[in-house]
């Protein structure tokens, strides 16, 4: 008999609260793996995401950071939206605002991110376009939890891809969006669970972390 566990099976009952911008397909992930969300927030009001969130009744709501005068007034909007819902964990899922200091520490231990290459490698907007400038052979995505730097927080999980020959921005972002969906839901399944956490000294514990089984060498190396 299988003792795997697929993510957000065993979820105990936890609230999370994701905040997004756009898209939305990170989040999407994240529902299609049974993960508890509570709610949904968007800086954006025209974001596809909330189209996505609403569709399966989930409690969304607007911040737009247009209508505050300064970070710290929006941040504290966002803040004030959350504690609404009680979440256990915040995620977030192509949130395109750079969060506050006072901001970050207010949820220091349960703020998760997902971001498009292979941290610290290309902090920061257009990671595709760099890493391909860059000629890198590998690339992927990371999950953290924020820190106050920015992209810069304590690793969680990682998933590498190959750059191809002829890779454009285009194709790298679908081979590394792909991968970003199985592992952001599996690295908040590990926290709903109650084995993933911060430490008080900043570092990641991850209870019945398994072996790795390979390692991606690209190009290949043949026979
Ligand atoms: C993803 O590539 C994520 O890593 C980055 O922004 C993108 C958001 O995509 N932070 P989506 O909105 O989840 O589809």
């Amino acid at each position: 008999m299988s003792t795997r566990r697929e993510p957000g099976s065993r979820a105990s009952p936890k609230r999370i609260a994701v905040l997004i911008s756009g898209r939305g397909s990170n989040m999407e992930a994240l529902l299609d793996a049974g993960l508890p969300v509570a709610t949904v927030i968007s800086n954006v009001p025209g974001a596809r995401g909330l189209d996505i969130a609403r569709a399966r009744g989930l409690a969304v709501s607007v911040v737009d950071h247009r209508d505050h005068p300064d970070r710290a007034t929006f941040d504290t909007k966002i803040a004030e939206e959350l504690d609404k819902h009680r979440p256990d964990l915040v995620v977030l899922a192509g949130f395109m605002r750079v969060l506050s200091s006072a901001f970050v520490e207010r949820y220091t231990g349960r703020l998760l991110n997902i971001h498009p290459s292979l941290l610290p490698a290309f902090p920061g907007r257009d990671t595709h376009r760099r890493a391909l400038e860059g000629g890198v052979r590998i690339h992927g995505c990371t999950v953290h939890f924020v820190s106050p730097a920015l992209d810069g927080g304590p690793i969680v999980a990682q998933a590498a891809v190959p750059v191809l020959a002829g890779d454009t921005e285009e194709s790298l972002a679908a081979r590394v969006l792909q991968e970003e969906h199985r592992v952001y839901p599996r690295a908040v399944a590990w926290f709903c669970e109650g084995r993933l956490s911060l430490t008080s000294d900043g570092a990641v514990c991850l209870e019945g972390e398994s072996r790795a089984t390979g390692v991606l060498i690209s190009p290949p190396l043949g026979p």
